[in-house]
């Protein structure tokens, strides 16, 4: 009798799950749904890259999935990427899922589109332009980080270097001045400690346990493995907090001389209003959110870079070239030589192509009641941009599988930007540090292939471009050899 009742309430509740995740009228198609399950066996947890491929292939550009019974949409191609990304509709963030649990629901990546996002966003683009970006002293913090880089570089003259940590403290410290006006020594521990609970919570972010911990709500006060993500958040915290208190104790107001005075300006200046967005708990997640944003993606950015260069000598030559020319009797380069200097544009371009360094973009979530392509997409439905499939898009691209800078000059050699080109996403929720981060990757690849020759160690065999999967692709390490180049 009690096996009889036990099955019968399995069945209900199965039926129930089942009739629960099934598809709203009119959404975009995908593969069956399985209760409680819903997808995730479609998807590998280590790296679902191909599996979303293989989806788009069956059911076309827009398809859907439920991760448990949460139902998701996965935008590919250029067309439907263009129609959601600009409009204001799909520029929400999902607020359910375990990266929002550890972050508190505070800092901007990860913000819900509403005041408090609109406020931060601009906030941060006005004191990035107004500190410097677009003027000299930017370009001044970043090419005194770059020397940095040579000394390091210039040890291993004749001899071969792992470039990993070299490009990661180098990326961390040009956005550790913009915010704390200050950079660090790289075996400081504070840039060691948030570096390795960064790099944790990535792993953790974009493993299988995150993906339970969305999947199965009833699991998430459970000890299991996804609390380490917590426990360094905490970790992070706790120094940034104790930076804040520093830079109060000793800031001048109205006089700031980075990222967090100008915060407490602000914050002064909104006094006690009671509505404002702006608070101390806030800037502490939001000055660990744009270190986290400018770090990682530059360096890796940085690292495919240098890994292509010493694969096609050819191709790293031909750059050395035109810097030389176009550089000739200027002791440094600007931001502005790069109109100048079309092959460089169109490798550094053709870089960020297929290092395709944050493939998945950051999931958004429809705002209201919508439709893309034709489908209609209920309000809250997290969505998931897959920037891979432009960046690869046959059609868009002269040669979309392989590494050539050709893909980014017309026939006069001059530089092109083909509209599929979207590392940083685009439309309300864009990178807003796309501005910096294009200025570190010219000048420090200009600088560095000017003064030295990067070549792939023979005794290494052939490079393996099949880059790590996580929250950022990251190449697999590798090490290369320092020749100093001739200077005039
Ligand atoms: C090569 C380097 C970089 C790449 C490829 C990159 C790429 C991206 C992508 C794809 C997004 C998601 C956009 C979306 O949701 O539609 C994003 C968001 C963001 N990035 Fe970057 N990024 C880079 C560097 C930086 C830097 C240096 C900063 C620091 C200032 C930064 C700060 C941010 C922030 C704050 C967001 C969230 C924007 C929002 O939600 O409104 N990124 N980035």
């Amino acid at each position: 009798m009690i096996g009889s009742l036990l099955l019968l309430w399995v069945c209900v509740v199965s039926i129930l799950l089942l009739l629960k995740s099934w598809r709203p009228k009119n959404f975009p198609p995908g593969p069956i749904i399985l209760p409680i399950l819903g997808n995730i066996l479609e998807l590998s947890l280590e790296n679902p890259l191909k599996d979303f491929e293989r989806l788009r292939k069956i059911h076309g550009n827009v398809y859907s999935l439920y991760i448990g019974s949460k139902p998701a949409v996965v935008i590919n191609g250029y067309k439907a990427m263009k129609e959601a990304l600009m409009s204001n509709e799909f520029a929400g963030r999902p607020q359910d899922l375990f990266v929002n649990d550890t972050t508190q629901r505070k800092g901007v990546i990860l913000a819900d589109y509403g005041t408090s996002w609109k406020e931060h966003r601009r906030f941060a683009l006005m004191t990035l332009r107004n500190f410097g970006l677009g003027k000299d002293s930017m370009e001044e913090r970043i090419h005194g980080e770059i020397q940095y880089v040579i000394k390091t570089l210039e040890k291993s003259i004749g001899s071969t270097l792992s470039p990993q940590v070299m490009f990661h403290n180098a990326s961390s410290n040009i956005i550790c001045q913009v915010l704390f006006g200050t950079r660090y020594e790289y075996d400081d521990m504070f840039i060691k400690t948030i570096v390795q609970c960064f790099t944790e919570n990535a792993k953790i972010a974009n493993g299988p346990w995150a993906m339970l911990y969305d999947s199965f709500p009833l699991i998430r006060n459970l000890p299991l493995p996804f609390m380490k993500a917590f426990k360094n958040v905490e970790t992070c915290q706790k120094i940034a907090k104790r930076l804040l208190a520093e830079h109060k104790s000793t800031r001048v107001p109205g006089e700031p001389r980075d990222f967090v005075d100008c915060y407490f300006d602000e914050m002064d200046k909104r006094g006690e209003d009671s509505e404002s967005s702006f608070s101390e708990g806030q800037l502490s997640m939001y000055a660990l959110d744009l270190h986290f944003a400018g770090t990682d993606t530059t360096s890796n950015t940085l690292l495919t870079g240098f890994l292509y260069l010493m694969g096609h000598p050819h191709i790293q030559e031909r750059c050395q070239q035109e810097i030389d020319t176009v550089l000739e009797g200027k002791e440094k380069a600007t931001f502005n030589d790069r109109n100048n200097m079309p092959y460089m544009q169109a490798v550094i371009h053709e870089v960020q192509r297929v290092a395709n360094t944050v493939p998945l973009s950051v999931p958004h979530c429809t705002t209201k009641d919508t439709e893309l392509m034709g489908y209609s997409i209920p309000r809250g439905t997290l969505i998931i941009p897959n920037l891979t499939s432009l960046l690869n898009e046959e059609g868009q691209w002269k040669f979309p599988n392989e590494f050539n800078p050709e893909n980014f000059l017309n026939d006069q050699g001059e530089f092109v930007k083909p509209e599929a080109f979207m590392p940083f996403s685009t439309g309300p929720r864009m990178c807003l540090g796309e501005g910096l981060a294009r200025m570190e990757l010219f000048l420090i690849m200009v600088t560095l292939l000017r003064k030295f020759k990067f070549t792939w160690p023979e005794e290494a065999g052939e490079p393996d471009y099949t880059p790590v999967y996580g929250v950022t692709l990251t190449p697999k390490p590798y090490r290369m050899k320092i020749e100093a180049r001739a200077t005039e």
